[in-house]
């Protein structure tokens, strides 16, 4: 009787040490890749910047509700494939700083209406998208990489935006 009971823990442990054996070598392990997590504050690349631009613009920016891609026939607002270029050519028309254009264009949409377009737009920064100082230099920063060479970054940016807020009363 005892020497049976001896047996079967021995069969056990044996077992154990076995399928052990086999999960360790035989078996691919799984390993967990979190993804990276990315966000606005010092420091950040402007690629980063670019890449968190472009996914509230496609996202929370509800922007493509209106803005087409690419541009085509009859569209409600400009295209974003080109919006970097057409900015900068209208910013240069009156006289401001593409930066400066492009934070007045986000939070004070009816101040600059796009020729051919209707004053629909509303200010980013106020319901319902309700984008932050950093959300709107994200967004910019992606906006001047369609068609421009990218100055915008985080933080050196908000100052600008800050004026531009300032100026529009911010409300
Ligand atoms: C309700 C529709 C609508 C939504 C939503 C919208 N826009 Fe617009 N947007 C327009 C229209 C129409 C114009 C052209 C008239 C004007 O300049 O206000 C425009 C103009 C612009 C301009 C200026 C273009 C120029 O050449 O001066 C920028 C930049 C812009 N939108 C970016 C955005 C971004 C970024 C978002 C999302 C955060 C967004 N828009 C959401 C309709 C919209």
């Amino acid at each position: 009787m005892k020497s049976g009971v001896l047996k079967l823990i021995l069969v056990v442990i044996g077992l154990n040490l076995f399928f052990t054996y086999i999960g360790l070598d035989f078996l691919p392990q799984s390993e967990s890749h979190p993804p990276r997590e990315i966000k606005i504050q010092e420091g950040i690349s402007q690629d980063d910047l670019i890449v968190i631009g472009e996914k509230i613009v496609f996202g929370k920016g509800q922007c493509m509700v209106c803005h087409p891609m690419n541009a085509e026939t009859g569209m409600r607002a400009p295209a974003i494939a080109t919006i970097g270029r057409d900015t900068k050519e209208h910013a240069k028309k009156e006289g401001i700083s593409h930066e400066e254009y492009l934070f007045d264009a986000l939070v004070n949409p009816s101040k600059h209406i796009a020729e051919g377009f209707d004053d629909i737009m509303s200010p980013a920064h106020k319901p319902p998208t309700s984008l932050s100082e950093g959300e709107l230099i994200a967004v910019a920063a992606y906006l001047q990489s369609r068609g421009e060479r990218v100055t915008i970054s985080y933080p050196e940016s908000l100052s600008i935006l800050k004026e531009v807020m300032k100026k529009e009363g911010g409300s």
